[in-house]
């Protein structure tokens, strides 16, 4: 193939920059656990997968235990309310506001978005919950109900890493619950504008089970094959 002149690459810039720059990726990573992490060491074989095929493309980590996530204090939710009702936010609210709307916008620069997400007593770790409820707010995502701002995350691909310590094995009560964690999320995904048709999954389950090395094998596995076709 020729090199493109320096004028089509211009144009190209400006009508097409994804195919110039790439995309960005926002890996958000729940697991405190660094190089211990099931949940992270799938999340990154399917990045180092995806990079191969795609090395325009940028990552951006997001560990949820790294981050200084504001939190949703009492001037915070003020403004939060402010907003809602339409009235001018104090000083306060409005300084408590800007670091959500911060967050938010971080979380919104992305095309694709990767979420680690280890069971943690039948639930998310806390501080992925944090995060989670900072960019679900009106007037940033565009919340079901909120027919105004509807769109914005509309049609991006984002893919979840699970992990978990039992093997939840089928039909179990145990499986149902873990089930509920998976659904918990989906529907979060949902709540904000995601498609299901965009969403993926990965599952490593029984990661403190006899059958772990098994189990993280397939899982590693499924994530390089998903990596292959994500986003497509
Ligand atoms: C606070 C905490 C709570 C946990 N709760 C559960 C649980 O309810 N069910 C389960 O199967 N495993 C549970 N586990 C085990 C983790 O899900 C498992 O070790 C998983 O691999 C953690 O993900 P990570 O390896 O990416 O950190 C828990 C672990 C921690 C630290």
């Amino acid at each position: 193939m020729r090199p493109l002149k320096f004028t089509s690459l211009v144009v190209l810039t400006m009508i097409a920059p994804k195919a110039v720059f790439g995309e960005k990726i926002l890996f958000i990573e729940s697991s405190p656990r660094n190089e211990q992490s099931q949940s992270s060491k799938i999340a990154n074989k399917f990045v180092k997968a995806y990079l191969k095929d795609h090395p325009k493309d940028t990552v951006d980590i997001l560990n949820v235990w790294n981050e200084e996530l504001p939190e949703l204090n009492e001037d915070t939710l003020a403004a939060k309310d402010a907003i809602m009702n339409q009235v001018q936010p104090s000083a306060k609210q409005k300084e408590a506001w800007g670091k959500v709307a911060e967050t938010f916008k971080r979380f919104a620069s992305a095309d694709k978005y990767i979420i680690s997400v280890p069971v943690w007593d039948f639930g998310v770790p806390y501080k992925l919950k944090q995060y989670m409820d900072i960019i679900t707010q009106p007037g940033l995502t565009p919340l079901e109900s909120a027919s105004s701002t509807k769109g914005q995350l509309t049609d991006k691909p984002v893919v979840l890493f699970h992990s978990s310590g039992d093997d939840y094995s089928v039909g179990s009560r145990a499986e149902d619950l873990n089930n509920r964690k998976k659904t918990f999320v989906r529907n979060w995904l949902k709540f904000i504008g995601f498609k299901d048709k965009d969403i993926s999954e990965v599952s490593m389950k029984g990661a403190l089970s006899p059958k772990a090395k098994e189990n993280e094998q397939k899982a590693l596995t499924e994530a390089e094959q998903l990596a292959a076709t994500w986003g497509k």
